[in-house]
């Protein structure tokens, strides 16, 4: 049996008073915050670009400070100054641990940068500094039980705009464990977060040649850092699009040894069948579709509800969904915030809009006038076929099935390619063997909600288009940081 030495973060508990006091207090310090972000590299000349003004999702017309991008000039000066972290391993993974230490000291201002940048509620802002708490943690202990492995260079770190804390820093985290330098490039949207997380680490003793931070454009930084034949890897997580440009220009650009990790996004499904707990189906089907305004690459998109229950759960469901509070996510009250940026907004708002025209629309809910919200939404669709692409929102798709059409289904779903999250609703013991078995997909999630993979427990990544593997928080994937493990999967 594999037992990593480990300790998640405890976190905050909300039920709790004392914690709510202090999470309350913390952060309250930071309301009026004006923070700014500038790229942190070594020998290279001092920004020139001007100061690109940062707004928050949920009230555009709130400034919360500036960031200065990086240009492409300076992410080869930085590609020529990174150097692998030689420190011994002890070191290393000491330092990681005072900079999971120091996140945590530092919450009141992480969680009012989570909500204000990012627009997270105050759950979803204390699952992100836990999980990127439990990351540097983790990832330590591996580097620890794994003493001999060698770096492999200059590792480049892109990372999206979803989980700004977590998986920002759980890829330095890895990259640095193993003793490599990185290069890390934070989505356009949230470079404040990543400006204070890197300094952070630099705080704990993390060398400033071993971790720098390159704020900027995906196609001007991001293909600076990942087209260049000094680069021994890069760790990406975003769109699957995206991931398959980086692999092009890797392919094109770097030695055929040069490693690409790549998660990406899902057409995640979730079936309901008619054994399952209606109160608890719906519970975690909401969670799993509405959380974070459904901008979680592991999300529910894809419903399929046994049509013998389909009526009575639709019913439930949307009363559920009318319980849902939509606002600012600074208030604890709100469950659901804004999603990222107008762009978002826009691109959610018309697929809604075209399943109203179309008479599919089932509910949507009203949402706030001012910032970039979304109503929750569920359409009613024929199954995952009619799923052009990843709507990555507060939107659900539902179909029903009838008894017997499970494999089918199953099978329609592998077919599209993807293969992150499944969820599976039911009370038969036999079928949850035979659907994890016939799934493709990374993570199997049985009678819960099919979000929120807990770091060491649930190591968390999927396959075919949504991802090469090896899963992030998992003992293989600290071994893919090092030297010797073998070429970058095609895409
Ligand atoms: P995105 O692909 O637009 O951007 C991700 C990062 O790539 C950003 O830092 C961006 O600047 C950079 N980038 C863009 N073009 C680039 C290029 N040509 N070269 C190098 N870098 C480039 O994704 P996003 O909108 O920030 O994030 C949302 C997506 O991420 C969704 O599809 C979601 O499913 C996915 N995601 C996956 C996981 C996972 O673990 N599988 C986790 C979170 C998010
Ligand atoms: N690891 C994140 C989740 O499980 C993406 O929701």
């Amino acid at each position: 049996l594999y037992a990593p030495a480990r300790i998640n973060s405890r976190g905050w508990d909300l039920a709790n008073r004392a914690d709510l006091n202090a999470f309350l207090e913390s952060r309250s310090a930071f309301a009026q915050t004006q923070w700014h972000a500038a790229p942190l590299i070594v020998g290279a000349p001092s920004a020139a670009t001007h100061a690109r003004e940062v707004f928050s999702p949920a009230s555009p017309d709130t400034q919360i400070g500036t960031v200065r991008d990086a240009t492409a000039d300076q992410a080869a000066s930085a590609i020529a100054a990174a150097r692998p972290w030689n420190a011994p391993v002890a070191t290393r993974a000491a330092i990681l641990n005072r900079a999971a230490d120091l996140l945590e000291e530092h919450h009141g201002e992480i969680f009012a940068l989570l909500a204000r940048e990012a627009g997270k509620t105050a759950l979803d802002a204390i699952a992100e500094l836990r999980e990127a708490v439990d990351f540097l943690r983790y990832y330590a202990a591996e580097a620890l039980a794994n003493p001999t492995l060698a770096p492999r260079g200059i590792i480049s770190c892109i990372s999206p705009w979803n989980f700004p804390l977590a998986i920002f820093t759980g890829q330095i985290a890895a990259a640095l464990a193993a003793g490599n330098a990185v290069l890390a490039k934070p989505a356009e949207q949230t470079p404040l977060i990543a400006h204070l997380a890197t300094r952070l680490l630099h705080q704990a003793g993390v060398p400033d040649h071993a971790l720098q931070l390159l704020p900027g454009q995906g196609r001007v930084v991001g293909a600076a850092l990942t087209g260049d034949g000094a680069i021994a890897g890069t760790c990406f997580t975003g769109s699957t699009a995206t991931a398959q440009a980086i692999n092009r220009t890797m392919a094109e650009h770097c030695p055929p040894d040069a490693m690409l990790i790549a998660e990406t996004g899902g057409l995640n499904a979730m079936i309901v069948d008619s054994t399952a707990l209606p109160e608890q189906a719906v519970r975690d089907i909401v969670a799993s579709a509405f959380q974070s305004a459904g901008q979680r690459c592991s999300a529910l998109r894809m419903l399929y509800v046994q049509r013998d229950i389909a009526e009575p759960l639709k019913e439930m469901l949307f009363g559920a969904m009318d319980a849902l509070s939509l606002g600012d996510p600074w208030w604890l009250a709100n469950d659901v915030g804004p999603v990222i940026d107008p762009h978002a907004r826009d691109k959610i708002a018309a697929h809604i809009e075209q399943a109203q025209r179309d008479g599919r629309l089932l509910k949507q809910l009203e949402a706030p006038a001012n910032g970039w919200f979304i109503g929750p939404a569920a359409i009613a669709v024929g199954g995952i076929d009619d799923l052009a692409e990843e709507i990555f929102g507060p939107v659900l798709h539902i179909a029903t099935f009838e008894a017997g059409e499970i494999d089918a289904l199953i099978d329609r779903i592998n077919a599209r390619g993807f293969g992150l999250t499944f969820g599976l609703q039911t009370r038969i013991d036999g079928r949850v063997d035979h659907v994890t078995s016939r799934v493709h997909a990374g993570n199997m999630y049985v009678n819960r909600n099919q979000i929120g993979a807990v770091v060491g427990a649930q190591p968390f990544g999927g396959e075919g288009m949504s991802g090469t593997g090896p899963k992030a928080g998992g003992p293989r994937y600290l071994p893919r940081f090092a030297e010797a493990s073998g070429p970058h999967n095609a895409l």
